[in-house]
């Protein structure tokens, strides 16, 4: 894991979307998979950012994104897909027939997430994923568990990312299933790019780093990749070990 500590999330927003700018770059058909959340949002507004100055086009990408709630209208303002269309996709060039989402309404779930996968093998690959990460460690909503789990499915929430993410709902209504791409389908990303910031996701950054390989902390995953850049601020990497 290649790790860098950034002074803060504008440094790191600005280094993220530079990265994923220069692949697009360099491979202008790249397949990209993308996170939501509240990490991503720097990182998409620089890409906004060189997209609009016209320094780079995703006219020819597409992308997959991490994960979808069941249970919400795709109109629904906290679904990702309008959190995808609002933050990044209508303010690029990419085509909205290429960006893929896993559908949480879909009424045969296994065979939803069996689309999904398929047509994430079908377009080659992911060459680049971005991801967040969880307080308890979740990347994309693989929650801990007894076991690293393998391709898209549905999972149920755990109280941790409940009351992380309830902030963005009203009363009680924050769904508590959603579908997810499995471990097994992140690591399988040619590169994957992870940006953490605040105090809130320190331990789950120290354990993804220099935890021990568990499905306990899902993130634990990545250790096994060989390809992955680790960006922070200065308060999610305040436990590592000092060097
Ligand atoms: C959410 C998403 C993840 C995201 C994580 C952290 O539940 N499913 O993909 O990485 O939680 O979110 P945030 O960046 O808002 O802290």
């Amino acid at each position: 894991m290649n790790v860098t500590i950034l002074p803060d999330a504008a440094a790191i927003g600005r280094a993220a979307g530079d990265l994923i700018c220069a692949a697009a770059q360099q491979n202008p058909a790249i397949v990209l998979g993308l996170a939501t959340g509240a990490s991503p949002l720097p990182c998409y507004a620089r890409i906004i950012q060189r997209h609009q100055a016209g320094e780079v086009s995703f006219a020819g990408a597409r992308s997959f994104n991490l994960d979808e709630y069941c249970g919400l209208p795709e109109s629904d303002p906290n679904s990702y897909r309008s959190f995808m269309r609002k933050e990044l996709f209508s303010q690029i060039d990419i085509l909205p027939e290429n960006t893929h989402f896993l559908d949480g309404n879909a009424p045969d779930e296994a065979a939803e997430c069996a689309r999904f996968t398929a047509a994430m093998q079908a377009a080659g690959g992911i060459d680049l994923q971005l991801l967040g990460i969880g307080r308890n460690g979740h990347i994309g909503f693989n929650e801990p568990g007894d076991a690293f789990t393998g391709e898209a499915y549905k999972t149920r929430l755990s109280e941790s990312t409940i009351a992380a993410n309830s902030v963005y709902f009203s009363q009680d209504d924050m769904p508590r299933y959603a579908m997810t791409m499995g471990v097994g389908s992140i690591l399988r990303a040619r590169e994957i790019l992870l940006i953490a910031t605040g105090e809130a996701k320190a331990e789950a950054v120290r354990s993804m780093i220099e935890g021990e390989l568990s499905p306990a902390c899902p993130a634990t995953a990545l250790q096994q990749h060989e390809h992955v850049t680790i960006f922070l601020d200065e308060a999610a990497a305040s436990l590592l070990k000092k060097d």
